[in-house]
């Protein structure tokens, strides 16, 4: 975990296989406290975009650390009346330590990490949402013991969260299927990415067949059918969506052990049905709470504070 200090990470793939290993075996090892870090550093969190669990999540676990954590809303910094990134960045590096932003271009994070030295984490853009992508990993590991070669059916957006998966799941060798309606596939950069990464050791499946793509996986996954910044469009894809809703209909498909996930906030009745996300298969409570188990491992890692 050494090589991880002073690191960013912008994308799940600025990550090796090893690396996210690492960062699962700390993650447990924290959240069964096993392990103790501490720190007296300072995080900053830039959210452009509303958030819950991520700002929560990675304030506790900071705090737990013994670091402290200021919110650089941009309703109340200058950011928000229009001061330049490369202004806001150099000045930020004087004062904080490490900074999670959440923005919605991903070259908005880059200058971020040209004008400032600290370590610079991606707390979701439009592009990928890797944070999350590790409390999932976690979450999977936990139910089933082990990554490498289980099936992870994604049925909905081809979003920012469906990215970090695909190449989250192409590092980890699991093979994943993502289901969409045929103009809300996956970028196509991401995908081919995911396949260089998985070459002969996973299985990647783009489809629009939802029943197909689900039949026999492990983890069913789903989120949202507008993401923020597209609330204008939410009423239009609704019926275009509506074969994509994972529901007990749906789920009968997937393996009979399979687990359902879900990033949050869900639209019970949209995305997913309230039988499924209440149900025993369910998995989004403990999905939610390593929101903070994982971000603590890699703060730790990140500002190398691990004992
Ligand atoms: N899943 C997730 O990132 O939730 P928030 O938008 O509440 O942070
Ligand atoms: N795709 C969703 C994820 C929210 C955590 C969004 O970007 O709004």
């Amino acid at each position: 975990m050494k090589q991880l200090k002073g690191r960013d990470l912008l994308g799940i793939a600025d990550l090796s296989p090893a690396e996210i290993k690492g960062l699962l075996q700390l993650a447990k090892q924290l959240k069964t406290g096993q392990l103790t870090c501490h720190t007296n550093k300072t995080l900053g969190l830039l959210f452009y975009k509303a958030s819950t669990r991520t700002r929560v999540s990675f304030s506790v676990a900071m705090y737990q650390l013994g670091g402290q954590v200021i919110d650089l809303n941009p309703s109340v910094t200058q950011v928000g009346r229009g001061e330049p990134i490369e202004d806001t960045a150099r000045v930020l590096d004087r004062y904080l330590d490490i900074l999670a932003i959440r923005t919605f271009k991903p070259e908005d994070l880059q200058t971020f990490t040209e004008y400032a030295q600290i370590p610079i984490i991606n707390a979701l853009t439009d592009l990928e949402h890797p944070c999350q992508i590790l409390a999932d990993l976690l979450t999977i590991e936990e139910c089933f013991g082990s990554l490498a070669g289980k099936t992870l059916t994604y049925v909905g957006d081809g979003n920012n969260v469906a990215h970090s998966l695909l190449l989250g799941c192409a590092l980890m060798e699991m093979n994943i299927r993502i289901a969409t309606p045929p103009d809300y596939q996956p970028d196509n950069s991401i995908v081919q990415q995911a396949k260089e990464i998985a070459q002969d050791s996973a299985e990647i499946v783009i489809t629009n067949d939802a029943i197909a793509a689900v039949k026999g996986a492990e983890v069913v996954y789903t989120d949202v059918w507008a993401s923020m910044g597209q609330e204008d469009l939410a009423s239009t894809r609704i019926p275009i969506f509506q074969p994509y809703q994972v529901n007990q209909k749906l789920l009968s498909h997937a393996d009979k052990d399979a687990i359902v996930l879900h990033c949050l906030p869900a639209h019970r009745g949209e995305e997913i049905t309230a039988q499924v996300i209440e149900g025993k298969q369910s998995r989004v409570w403990d999905q939610a709470e390593n929101r903070m188990h994982a971000q603590k491992a890699l703060l730790a890692a990140l500002l190398g504070c691990i004992e």
